[in-house]
């Protein structure tokens, strides 16, 4: 395949970016998108130019650093997989395809398609866990109930990657699908509910200091994200902080 490539440049995050055309020829179907940019960077840093920098790690959809706005959707044209995962025969010859960076207030430039997604960080850090005593009394998991459908919730919840596609894909940039999938996998759950109330209130209070918008029900997030996460995340969030609200 022969390709045109529009590929937003940045040189640091106070750097005005622009998008730089690229044609790229010698693309075959069973190559991932990844692997294609691999291919674009060695023949720029053949000709001595400064390759391209994208986040990746895994390649096979767990750690969430892939993070491309392709054509305008995040993670591409096609459903339920990261960039890592999306192949070249989703394209045809001669496409022009547009790539840039996840666009988000919370989500800075570091450097051409790299942002900073340290916000997430902190959001789980504020009450993405459970506290569990492992002084040599730890209980055993499995003496204590919970029933599957429960248990089957909770781990679709927890199988959120935490890439940032629900907010890129917002009108509003809003985090609520990310950080309602972390509420969600503890309050679906006995273990959680000794922390719930402090969590669902700091975990939305660090989600809104870092500057993300407010959810409007279009539901963007829940068609772009690759774990097919749910919106009845947010509306269980919603139910949880009413409740921890009301509790004072
Ligand atoms: S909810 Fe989906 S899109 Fe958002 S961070 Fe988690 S896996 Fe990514
Ligand atoms: S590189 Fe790990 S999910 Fe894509």
């Amino acid at each position: 395949m022969k390709l045109t490539l529009k590929i937003w440049r940045q040189e640091d995050a106070n750097a005005k970016g622009k998008m730089v055309t690229y044609p790229i020829d010698g693309i075959e179907g069973d190559m991932s998108f990844l692997e294609m940019l691999d291919v674009l960077n060695e023949g720029l840093v053949a000709k001595g130019e400064e390759p391209v920098e994208f986040d990746h790690d895994c390649r096979e959809g767990i750690c969430g650093t892939c993070s491309l706005q392709i054509n305008g959707e995040p993670h591409g044209p096609d459903r339920l997989v990261t960039t890592c995962q999306l192949h070249m025969r989703k394209f045809n010859d001669g496409d022009t395809i547009v790539i840039e960076p996840f666009r988000a207030k919370a989500f800075p430039v570091i450097k051409d398609l790299v942002v900073d997604r340290t916000s997430f960080d902190r959001i789980q850090q504020a009450g993405g866990y459970v506290s569990v005593n492992t002084s040599g009394n730890t209980i055993d998991a499995n003496s204590i109930p919970v029933n599957k459908h429960d248990a089957d919730e909770s781990f679709n919840a927890a199988t959120c990657i935490g890439c940032g596609a629900c907010v890129a894909a917002c009108k509003n940039a809003s985090a609520m699908l990310f950080t309602s999938a972390k509420v969600s996998q503890y309050a679906l759950l006995p273990q959680g509910q000794v922390e719930a109330t402090e969590r669902v209130q700091n975990m939305v209070r660090q989600m809104d200091l870092e500057g993300f918008g407010n959810c409007s029900n279009t539901g963007a997030c829940e068609i772009e994200c690759p774990k097919g996460i749910s919106l009845e995340n947010i509306a269980r969030m919603n139910r949880e902080y009413m409740s921890a609200t009301s509790k004072g």
